[in-house]
Parts: structure tokens; C-alpha cells; sequence
């Protein structure tokens, strides 16, 4: 398919970072589109460990473009730290990476204002990495573009007239320290230097590419359950990690996008608040967290851990337009005897129809479950379907025909040759 969106089925951290790996040897172009540097994506090659959090995973194969889309909000600082750590790996960047002259920036403002708004009593529990205040700063038309740092005298301005801003409601409203504007214009304006090669209008050259004939392969950060309209709002990030982002997010239009691969954990994690039906409380839930590794891969916080969620992954079809989905980390669940899987959720009584995104309702809600029995075996040597055990396989086909989605991928570790494809 020229043009594939890769998205997060769940509250993010599925796997995307492996599976965009490995597709992105069958592509020609791999695209970031929303999102920051609050992404953690994890691809395990041989006895490396490589974490991405703002380029895109399409730059471990030598042979991948990437890009950077208008639709991601960049901290410079945590980009030219990637791009070392990268070359210090002896990758190499030249003609690879493109990044759009519309993207914002991450400027300290935003970083500290997120760690004032989560010291507050509207806590969301955030990465800290300044993606709110960004694009709040977005949509009030006062940010700061990428593009702004190859014009000197336009960005000290901007810098000037926003630090004014800033500073005031530091100092009046949250009655904190003010930020010193000449350290924050010398360190911006320093970035052009090292930035500017990278820069370019990527939507003209995404574009120009698919109508030659390129492919393109759209990475997703964060998780359909975490997008600002259609998640678990507020519990949510500031951008759309969903498949309709991906056009917006990159310039694409969305009648050149032809197929949609949702990344789905075969259970379900949360890092930060917010409501979560089928989570596991306790041992049990430590047990999973422990068999799963399951530690932010951008903060390190243990993440929440709890049973698959047939119900929302089905939510998440729907909004995405999921028809083939990737499962990912089947192996983690190798060592229960029953694994539950939730089919729907009971309300007031009555089983709801249609997934609730409403706070309220999914704190009130009633998982029902289905229970089936485990496998007992370590599948993780598994590389076809047919080895696998039959427990397994009935799991994966009672998962699909209740998330209404073809399976096209199972996942069995964190390395590049543990997947088995159908
Ligand atoms: P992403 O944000 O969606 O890219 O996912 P993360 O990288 O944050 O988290 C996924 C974690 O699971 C990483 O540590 C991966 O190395 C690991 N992982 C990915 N796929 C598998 C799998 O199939 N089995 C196991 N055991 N680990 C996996
Ligand atoms: P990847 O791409 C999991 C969560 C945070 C918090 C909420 C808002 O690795 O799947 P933010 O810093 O974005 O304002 O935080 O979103 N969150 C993620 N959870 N994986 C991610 O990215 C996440 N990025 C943000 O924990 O609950
Ligand atoms: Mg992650």
C-alpha cells in the first residue's frame, strides 16, 4: 500500500516503535505526524536498544527517508540529543531527514508551565515535556515555528514578545521565578546553525514523492485512547495520535491514505491518570508489570497494567478505520492459566452499546469478561502461526472477531526477528 498510517490502538506504548521498524523496511519515506519528544518508541536490534522519541523509527534502515511532519511539536534540545545519540550509533543523517518549516516549538515556557499546570489541582499526570502549553500556544496563534529559526530577527522578536507574556503570568499568576529572555534568545537562535539543513516544506515534498511512485508509512505516537477529541478526555495528550491526524499532521491528503494498521498490546497499559476499566490492582497487576517490562519508556514510571479490552480496541477500529492490526507482546501473557478478556461494559445495570470516552461513566462501569484458558508455554522462538500453541491461537482469533479486525502481524519479543507475519 503506497501510503500506510500506523496508529496506536490504546493508551499508547504497543509497540509501534518495533512494528514501524519493521514495516519500514517495505517503505520508502517513514512519517512522524503529531506529538513530541512525550513518545517513547522502543526498537530492539540485536543487543542494541535504541529509544525514539522524536524521529522517526524509519531511520535505523539506511535505505528510509524521514520526516518530520508540521504536525509534531519539537524541542530542539531533545531533537540535536537524538541526532547525536543516533550518529554516535553511526547513523548517517545526510538527505534522510526532513523536518517541516511549519512544526512548532518546544520553547522552556511550555516545559515549565507543564510542570506547574501538573503541580496544580488539574493534574493529567504528562510526560513533562511541554506538548500542552505548545500547542495551547499553537492554536492561540502565538507559537513559534520551526521555520521562525531561519529568520533571526523574526524569532527574537517572537521570543521577545512572548517572554513578556509568559513572564508576567509567571510572576503575577503563579508567582515563580521568571525565565531570563536573553539566555532563552542566545540558545534559539544557536539552534539555527545546527537545524537548518534539516528544514524544509515537507508537505511539498511528501507529495511530490507518492505522485513518483513512493511509499509512505505514517508512524503514530501515543494511542487512539490518548487523542485530544476521540480519548479519554481530559486524561488525554494535546494532539490527534488517531489516523484522521495523519493527513492534518503531514499534509497528505487524506484520499491519498490507503490502508490503516492499528498496533494492539495483547493487554492493555495506561502511564498517568485517568480512567481505566479493566485495570488489574495489585499483585496481579505487578505480575503482568514485571512480565511485561512495563516502565515508561520516555519518564520510566511503571505503567498501568490490566486485561485486554476487546470493547475498546473495537472503539478504536471504528475511529481509526483499523482493518489489519499488528498484535504485539503475546509472549508477556505465557505465563497466566486464564486470561480474561473484556467483551462490553455494564452501566447502571445495562450493557452499553457504544464505548463511553465520558470520565464519569468509565469510572462507573463494569468490565464483563470472558475467560480463556492460557498456553503455559514460552512462545517467544515462535516464528509461524501454526507452531503456536492452540490456546494461543484461540486467543488471537476470539481477540479479532471481538475488535472486528483482521490479525496481520503477531509480535512474540522485543527484537526485530520475534514476529511471526500472516
Ligand atoms: P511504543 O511507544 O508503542 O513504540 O512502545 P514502547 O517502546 O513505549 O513500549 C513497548 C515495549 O515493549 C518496548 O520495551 C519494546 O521493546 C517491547 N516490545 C515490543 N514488542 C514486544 C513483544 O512482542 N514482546 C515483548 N516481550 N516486548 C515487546
Ligand atoms: P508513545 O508514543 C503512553 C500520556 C501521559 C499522560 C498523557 C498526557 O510512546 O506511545 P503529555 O505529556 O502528552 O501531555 O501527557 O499522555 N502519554 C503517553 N502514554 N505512551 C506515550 O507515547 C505517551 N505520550 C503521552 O502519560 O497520561
Ligand atoms: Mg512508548
Amino acid at each position: 500500500m503506497s501510503v500506510t498510517v500506523i496508529v496506536g490502538s490504546q493508551w499508547g506504548d504497543e509497540g509501534k516503535g518495533k512494528i514501524v521498524d519493521i514495516l519500514s523496511e517495505r517503505f520508502d519515506i517513514v512519517a512522524r505526524y503529531q506529538g513530541g519528544a512525550n513518545a517513547g518508541h522502543t526498537i530492539e536490534i540485536g543487543e542494541k536498544q535504541f529509544i525514539l522519541h522524536l524521529i522517526p523509527a524509519g531511520i535505523l534502515r539506511e535505505d528510509v527517508v524521514c520526516v518530520i511532519g508540521n504536525g509534531v511539536v519539537i524541542d530542539p534540545k531533545a531533537l540535536l540529543e537524538e541526532i547525536e545519540f543516533l550518529e554516535s550509533h553511526n547513523i548517517d543523517f545526510t538527505g534522510r531527514l526532513f523536518i517541516s518549516h511549519n512544526a512548532h516549538l518546544i520553547m522552556p515556557y511550555h516545559k515549565l508551565l507543564d510542570s506547574i499546570n501538573e503541580s496544580g489541582n488539574n493534574k493529567i499526570g504528562t510526560t513533562g515535556r511541554g506538548i500542552g502549553p505548545c500547542y495551547i500556544d499553537k492554536y492561540a496563534r502565538k507559537g513559534i515555528r520551526i521555520a521562525d529559526l531561519l529568520e533571526k530577527d523574526i524569532l527574537e522578536k517572537k521570543i521577545r514578545k512572548n517572554l513578556e507574556e509568559k513572564n508576567n503570568l509567571l510572576k503575577k499568576v503563579y508567582n515563580v521565578e521568571e525565565l531570563d529572555v536573553e539566555e532563552i534568545l542566545k540558545e534559539y537562535l544557536d539552534f539555527d546553525e545546527r537545524i537548518d539543513k534539516y528544514i524544509t516544506d515537507t508537505a511539498a515534498f511528501l507529495n511530490s514523492q507518492i505522485d513518483s511512485g513512493k511509499t509512505v508509512l505514517m508512524e503514530g505516537a501515543q494511542g487512539t485512547l490518548l487523542d485530544v477529541d476521540h480519548g479519554t478526555y481530559p486524561y488525554v495528550t494535546s494532539s490527534n495520535p488517531t489516523a484522521g491526524g495523519a493527513a492534518v499532521g503531514t499534509g497528505i491528503p487524506p484520499t491519498k491514505i490507503n490502508s490503516v494498521i492499528g498496533i494492539v498490546k495483547a493487554y492493555t497499559t495506561r502511564v498517568g491518570l485517568g480512567p481505566f476499566p479493566t485495570e488489574m490492582k495489585d499483585e496481579e497487576g505487578e505480575n503482568l508489570r514485571k512480565q511485561g517490562a512495563e516502565y515508561g519508556a520516555t519518564t520510566g514510571r511503571p505503567r498501568r497494567c490490566g486485561w485486554y479490552d476487546a470493547f475498546l480496541v473495537n472503539y478504536s477500529r471504528m475511529i481509526n478505520g483499523i482493518e489489519r492490526a499488528a498484535i504485539t507482546k503475546l509472549d508477556v501473557l505465557s505465563y497466566l492459566d486464564e486470561i480474561k478478556v473484556c467483551v462490553g461494559y455494564e452501566f447502571n445495570g445495562k450493557r452499553l452499546k457504544y464505548f463511553p470516552t465520558s470520565k464519569s461513566v468509565l469510572e462507573q462501569v463494569k468490565p464483563v469478561y470472558e475467560i480463556l484458558p492460557g498456553w503455559k508455554t514460552d512462545i517467544s522462538g515462535v516464528r509461524t502461526f501454526d507452531e503456536l500453541p492452540k490456546e494461543a491461537k484461540d486467543y488471537l482469533s476470539f481477540i479479532s472477531e471481538k475488535s472486528g479486525f483482521e490479525i496481520s502481524i503477531i509480535s512474540v519479543g522485543p527484537k526485530r526477528s520475534q514476529i511471526i507475519e500472516l
